[in-house]
């Protein structure tokens, strides 16, 4: 089976968070299963001098205001497409934001360009690939199949999946035309959205199945509280909603074998990782103290991660000598939070604000407990992450963070089977309720490591869920003679 992934970032090319992991880690995990992937990609300047064996598919003479290319080739152990496409991608750095830190006001046009590109290779643009499913990462790829149902050919089948529902790709209704869209799909049934244009809505509204990266996410974006206005959409679509948990890629996140750690180590050697703690409080300028509890953070800094309710209850958090190590980039005010809190309690707070791909390895192998207090959380990753390298999540109980995490009650503790700490609802003094719970256990150094080593005996993998994208593939795939597979 063949599949084209479509996305605005790729894991280790570039990325901005979950969704390149996603998109670089599920590539050779459905190998396993049998379905070839090759990934379309825009061609940022990091993409392009990344691409090996590089080819030329096809010249456009005139492509959504330029010239441009479609490669191929391989980057970051990916087949790669890549749209070479100066006057649309030309631009280092962020993938979406000019360097003042607003979107590109040309976003509409760059994205479309990609789902264009999608939807041409869907039709047989590249006789060499012709995929048999197409499968769009949120609202970027969202228009690849209006793209499709504008063409005589018969197309691929069509997966969109919901990464993130708050960012949705909402655009001027003016735009239309430029976009190369005619005026059939400025409807309900196509892309319009409270008389604007909706990259996400619609993609919702035409892939044969939609997924997003969670079961309980699945059903919260159902509800008004949860769906961000397109609950009514993804209800009366429910029959082809479903949930698939992510994975992580088990090379990349591998304590017994990090490059980027002091110490490696296993779950038998679970003592190893007091070099990494060392190391971290180092790192961070952090007291040296082994004894000391210490809480990890690897997040974007957003309203979405909830990381407001660790500064509201930081003094509590920090009682007793505890400490906090954080990294994480976004919202300037949190930034400037997390910076005086560095100075209002030195040798307890350490924290760099930017990115840092080793320091997110040393925070998860060095830390005891890493929180996720998130207001929504679509699946993450970092949780997952934790569990590997012995670090205990603490966690609010929404979307994925509900599926992955198993709560350190009595029975759960009793049975053996917990794995980490969760509160609900999200609010300062449930958060603060599992903080204590958490420095409880931490006295009693058996139940902690019991905690620790169900974790990593867990399969975080992406074993099973390629087996469920697998078989979802199976079940809207289109031959490229447009039968049904
Ligand atoms: P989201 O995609 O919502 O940001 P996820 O938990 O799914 O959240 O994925 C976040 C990914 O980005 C993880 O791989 C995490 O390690 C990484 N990450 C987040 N912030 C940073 C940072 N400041 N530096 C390095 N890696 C980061
Ligand atoms: C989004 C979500 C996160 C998820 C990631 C990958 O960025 O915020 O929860 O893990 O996508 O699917």
């Amino acid at each position: 089976l063949s599949v084209l992934s479509v996305t605005s970032e790729v894991f280790p090319i570039i990325k901005t968070g979950g969704l390149a992991d996603v998109a670089g880690a599920l590539p050779s995990a459905l190998a396993q299963e049998g379905v070839t992937v090759v990934t379309l990609v825009p061609g940022y300047p990091a993409v392009l001098t990344a691409l090996e064996r590089q080819e030329v598919l096809h010249q456009y003479p005139s492509f959504f205001g330029g010239t441009a290319r479609l490669l191929s080739g391989r980057a970051g152990g990916l087949d790669l497409f890549v749209i070479d496409a100066p006057h649309l991608f030309e631009r280092p750095g962020s993938p979406y934001l000019a360097p003042n830190g607003r979107d590109w006001p040309d976003n509409a046009r760059r994205f479309a360009a990609l789902g264009r590109a999608a939807a041409d290779i869907g039709q047989g643009l590249t006789p060499g690939f012709v995929p048999e499913v197409i499968h769009a990462h949120d609202w970027q790829a969202g228009l690849v199949p209006v793209y499709l149902s504008l063409g005589d050919s018969p197309r691929p089948g069509t997966i969109i999946t919901i990464h993130n529902i708050a960012f949705q790709g909402i655009f001027p209704a003016d735009l239309l035309f430029e976009l190369g869209l005619p005026a059939s799909v400025f409807t309900v049934d196509g892309v319009e959205y409270y008389g604007q244009i909706g990259f996400l809505k619609a993609g919702l509204q035409l892939a044969d199945r939609i997924t997003t990266v969670s079961p309980t996410y699945a059903k919260e974006i159902q509800t008004p509280e949860g769906g961000m206005a397109l609950d009514g959409l993804l209800r009366a679509r429910s029959n082809v909603v479903s949930g698939i948990l992510n994975g992580i890629d088990d090379k990349v996140w591998d304590p017994s074998a990090d490059a980027h750690l002091a110490q490696s180590y296993d779950r038998d050697s679970l003592e190893a990782r007091a070099a990494n703690k060392r190391a971290l409080q180092e790192r961070l300028g952090l007291t040296p103290d082994p004894d000391a509890l210490l809480f990890g953070v690897v997040s974007r800094l957003s309203e979405q991660k909830g990381l407001d309710l660790v500064l509201a209850g930081l003094s509590r958090l920090l009682a007793d000598g505890a400490q906090l190590a954080l990294l994480g980039a976004g919202d300037k005010a949190l930034e400037d939070s997390f910076d005086t809190a560095r100075i209002v309690y030195p040798g307890q707070v350490g924290c760099f604000l930017g990115y840092d791909e080793a320091l997110a390895h040393q925070i998860q192998g060095g830390s005891d407990a890493l929180l996720v207090p998130s207001r929504f959380e679509p699946c993450g990753l970092t949780q997952l992450c934790a569990m590997r390298y012995g670090s205990i999540p603490i966690v609010s109980r929404v979307g994925g963070l509900a599926d992955t995490i198993i709560d350190a009650n009595e029975m759960a503790i009793a049975t053996g089977a917990a794995t980490g700490f969760q509160f609900g609802p999200v609010t300062l003094g449930a958060a603060l309720d599992a903080f204590d719970r958490a420095k409880h256990l931490w006295r009693d150094k058996d139940a902690w490591q019991r905690l620790q080593v169900n974790g990593m005996e867990a399969d975080v993998s992406w074993h099973r869920p390629a087996r469920q994208y697998a078989d979802l593939y199976r079940s809207c795939a289109r031959a490229p003679g447009g039968e049904k597979a």
